[in-house]
């Protein structure tokens, strides 16, 4: 079986070939990525309308190259990010899916964006080796969730953020700070020279009862600390680090939490935010107790082959059925 991915719900436009091997791995047979994030780094954030524009110069392209490297008469259906994310952005993907499905006969299948980030473990490791139930930490640019899965189909959530996504404030507070767009790599980055014990963040809603998060209460603090003395003698790595910190140890808190709680056998990681070497580095410690996934560094930020994977594990629709959903949730 070989499936076609296609991702335009953000700023990335990919398109992807996944097959499915008889021991039941995925295979990546191509991986086509275009990005209009340089085009965001001016305005310090992303234009929807900007990103979809660049979009539409990129999909044809991209689909053309792709059919060089698989023909479509040998696709076995198309998956398609339906939500959520950019209305324009999404349309892109959605609509040149439909027409391709409907003039080629090729089953369409939606998929849910999120979906997308937790079936991208399977592209890096055998989904059949993978023990239930498990716990999902979906951590993005906009959506930071924790979902019981009791097994590879059935997902509940069990929390989600109430305002600022993980991702999101590392973005914010980057903006603060005069860090380029996307932040999060760069502060890690900056992080890993600073000083510890130096400054002092909240860890918000560490210590609730819930599996809820929220991160705006950080990126105020950094705002508020930002029009202070104290900041124009702090270096800018002891601050990256404390923010780092603060953001990871909720992260880590909540997840071991929520996998202590299900009693559950795995943990998988997912989102742009997984590839952060000290998310990592902190949920390796509890690799006695759980097994810990986290998709290759390439699948973890928005692909295409995220989504075909994803296409494996849910059901072909009709393309007139088929809609954008931009608050489209699990
Ligand atoms: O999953 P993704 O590509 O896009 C969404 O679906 O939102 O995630 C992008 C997010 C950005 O907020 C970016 O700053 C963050 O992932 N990110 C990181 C790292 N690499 C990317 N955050 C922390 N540490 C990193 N190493
Ligand atoms: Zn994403």
């Amino acid at each position: 079986m070989t499936y076609l991915g296609i991702e335009t719900s953000f700023d990335e436009t990919g398109v992807s070939i996944v097959k499915k091997n008889s021991n039941g791995n995925l295979e990546v047979v191509s991986n086509l990525l275009a990005s209009s994030a340089n085009l965001h780094i001016k305005t310090g954030g992303v234009i929807p309308e900007s990103a979809a524009r660049e979009q539409l110069n990129y999909i044809i392209p991209l689909l053309d190259k792709s059919s060089k490297i698989v023909p479509l008469d040998k696709i076995d259906a198309l998956c398609v990010t339906t939500g959520p994310g950019l209305i324009g952005s999404l349309l892109v993907g959605v609509e040149t899916i439909r027409t391709i499905s409907y003039i080629k006969k090729i089953p369409l299948i939606p998929i849910n964006h999120l979906h997308g980030h937790i079936y991208a473990n399977y592209l890096s490791h055998n989904h059949l080796q993978i023990k239930y139930p498990a716990i999902a930490l979906v951590v993005s640019g906009a959506h930071t969730d924790l979902i019981y899965m009791k097994n590879e189909k059935n997902l509940k959530v069990l929390g989600a953020t109430r305002d600022d996504a993980a991702g999101e404030a590392f973005d914010k507070i980057g903006r603060l700070l005069n860090i380029d767009y996307p932040a999060g790599a760069k502060i890690s980055k900056l992080a890993d020279s600073g000083n510890p014990k130096k400054l002092k963040f909240p860890r918000p809603m560490l210590k609730s009862d819930d599996f809820d998060f929220s991160f705006s209460g950080l990126k105020t603090s950094v705002l508020n600390f930002t029009k202070t003395d104290e900041f124009k003698k702090a270096k800018l790595q002891d601050i990256c680090l404390e923010v780092e910190e603060a953001i990871i140890e909720v992260l880590e808190t909540k997840t071991i939490k929520a996998a202590k709680k299900y009693k559950v056998k795995s943990i998988l990681v997912g989102g742009g935010v997984s590839t952060n070497s000290k998310l990592r580095e902190r949920l390796g410690k509890y690799k006695s107790n759980f097994d810990v996934f986290y998709p290759e560094v390439k699948y973890c930020t928005d692909n295409g082959a995220m989504i075909a994977a994803a296409g494996f594990f849910s059901k072909p629709l009709s393309w007139e059925k088929v809609k954008a959903d931009p608050q489209l949730y699990y």
